[in-house]
């Protein structure tokens, strides 16, 4: 299966190809933290190269460079009409497809929970930022001072089925005497606090366990002896981490493609159901091992070392953790969730990027990235090689596939209301923006409804 790639555009375009290229590799020099590829829009001819080549993964590649040109989304996509900017007056959709609706009621199997639109939902979150106090300074946009709340108006609905709201109260009676964990990066930190937050509607969560650093974490539901965990793996595998706490790393990642991280895999035995993803803490320097020997890396400019490029690696990982998952004796409920995308527009995290959208996309009218594309791909494909060896062996391994359903919310991110009142002292201050974590409450709540979808109404 190829990528989809856009046309070639333009002869003048394609002309520029070798030039960008040659620049974005000199760039590339620059730069040493998370979520700064970028580059132009890669034409077509030159995309049938080795990097995107599912055949060809494994081979040595030259360091990749992606990313997408943003501004061509404004040009083809302008903003739509701020149509439901009054919430007073944001209309009541009424679904145009009721028949069919209700007949796919019947057979819930046909339905695809993650394929569908966002639609107003004049109810809102069912929390707050005064309601829930387990919500992360730099995702409580609310307490920030973020000024626009559209973003809190919108639900999920897939294409084809009804998706009923969250219900935290039948959800913690379902989970009496169950274990549940996230396993992954920061983004499995944002859900986390999405779900404690619809839970402690019902039932305050009581912090029972952290680990030094606050990055793993424990609370159980009392009365329901329900606890969940958040456990903090960024890779899945052994990996050793040279980074402070804001994300300045001082050398490159050594990452073990060969060896599990053993903070989860020790746990799984003891869990009912497992959320499990990672992504792109892959796209870091890092210098590659298997049986403890270095056999290559990804971005090494300094060191003599082979590039294998960041795809290999997260195949190679992807695929020991499947194998792990699939052949376990351990018979829980596994859910492996695909990555998230970034909405950072001219920009990127570390050189200004921002985004300041305010309202959803429809279905169609923004694009992956490149970047996103590649780990989405391999995330699909490592399942599906997976899925009937952990079928046939009585696994119950479940995919959440939320790319898509968070492409469409440009809105949700903090951008600047990752602080504070970024502007509380200057109108003009330049102010980290973060495009790439989710406001609580916001997006990821809507995960919550499909999981409670899958798990308990499936
Ligand atoms: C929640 O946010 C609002 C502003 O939207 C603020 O007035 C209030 O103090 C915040 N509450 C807490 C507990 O942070
Ligand atoms: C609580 O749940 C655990 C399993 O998660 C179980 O072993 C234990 O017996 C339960 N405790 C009570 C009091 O039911
Ligand atoms: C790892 O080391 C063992 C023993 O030292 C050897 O048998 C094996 O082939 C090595 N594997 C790889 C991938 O190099
Ligand atoms: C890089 O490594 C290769 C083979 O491992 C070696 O031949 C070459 O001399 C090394 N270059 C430098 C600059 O160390
Ligand atoms: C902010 O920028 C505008 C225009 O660039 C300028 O007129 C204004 O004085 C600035 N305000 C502050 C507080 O620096």
């Amino acid at each position: 299966m190829k990528l989809n790639w856009k046309p070639c555009l333009s002869l003048n375009k394609h002309n520029h190809f070798l030039v960008k290229l040659a620049v974005a590799i000199l760039l590339m020099g620059l730069a040493f933290r998370l979520f700064f590829f970028r580059s132009e829009e890669f034409p077509a001819p030159d995309l049938e190269s080795p990097v995107v080549d599912k055949t060809e993964v494994g081979e040595a590649k030259p360091p990749v460079v992606f990313a997408v040109d943003v501004s061509e989304y404004e040009d083809q996509n302008p903003m739509p009409q701020n149509e439901y900017d009054d919430q007073d007056q944001m209309p009541q959709k009424v679904p145009e497809d009721q028949n069919k609706m209700s007949q796919k009621d019947l057979e819930p199997e046909t339905c695809d929970l993650f394929t569908g639109d966002w639609v107003p939902n004049l109810k809102g979150a069912i929390y707050t930022n005064a309601s829930c106090p387990l919500i992360e300074g730099h995702q409580n946009c609310m307490r920030n001072g973020r000024p626009d709340t559209g973003y809190l108006y919108w639900q999920w609905r897939p294409e084809n089925c009804k998706l009923p709201p969250f219900d935290a109260e039948k959800f913690l009676d379902r989970m009496r005497n169950k274990r549940w964990a996230l396993i992954g990066d920061s983004i499995s930190r944002n859900h986390v606090q999405s779900l404690l937050c619809m839970l402690s509607t019902v039932e305050q969560a009581v912090d029972v366990y952290h680990d030094e650093e606050y990055k793993s974490k424990r609370w159980n539901f009392p009365s329901y002896n329900f606890s969940v965990s958040v456990i903090w793996s960024p890779f899945l595998a052994k990996a050793a981490i040279f980074e402070d706490n804001n994300g300045v790393s001082s050398s490159e990642v050594e990452l073990h493609l060969d060896k599990l991280d053993k903070k989860w895999t020790e746990q799984f035995p003891n869990l009912d159901y497992m959320i499990i993803s990672t992504g792109k803490w892959f796209l870091k320097s890092s210098i590659y091992y298997e049986n403890d020997t270095v056999i290559g890396c990804h971005y090494c400019p300094k060191r003599n070392l082979t590039e294998l490029g960041f795809d290999f690696a997260y195949r190679k990982t992807l695929g020991s953790v499947m194998d792990f998952i699939a052949t376990s004796k351990h018979k829980g409920m596994i859910f492996f969730r695909t990555s998230t995308p970034d909405h950072f527009e001219n920009g990127e995290w570390h050189n200004g990027g921002t985004c300041q959208r305010t309202m959803p996309f429809k279905y169609g009218e923004i694009e992956l990235k490149d970047l996103n594309k590649i780990l989405r791909n391999i995330e699909l494909e490592e399942f599906e090689k997976a899925a009937p060896k952990a079928a046939e062996n009585g696994v119950k391994l479940k995919l959440l596939d939320f790319t898509n359903l968070l492409l469409l919310r440009p809105d949700g991110h903090p951008g600047p209301y990752r602080e504070f009142y970024p502007y509380a002292k200057d109108k003009n201050a330049t102010v980290q923006n973060d495009c790439l974590h989710w406001c609580l409450p916001g997006p990821i709540d809507s995960w919550n409804d499909l999981i409670m979808q899958m798990v308990v109404n499936g």
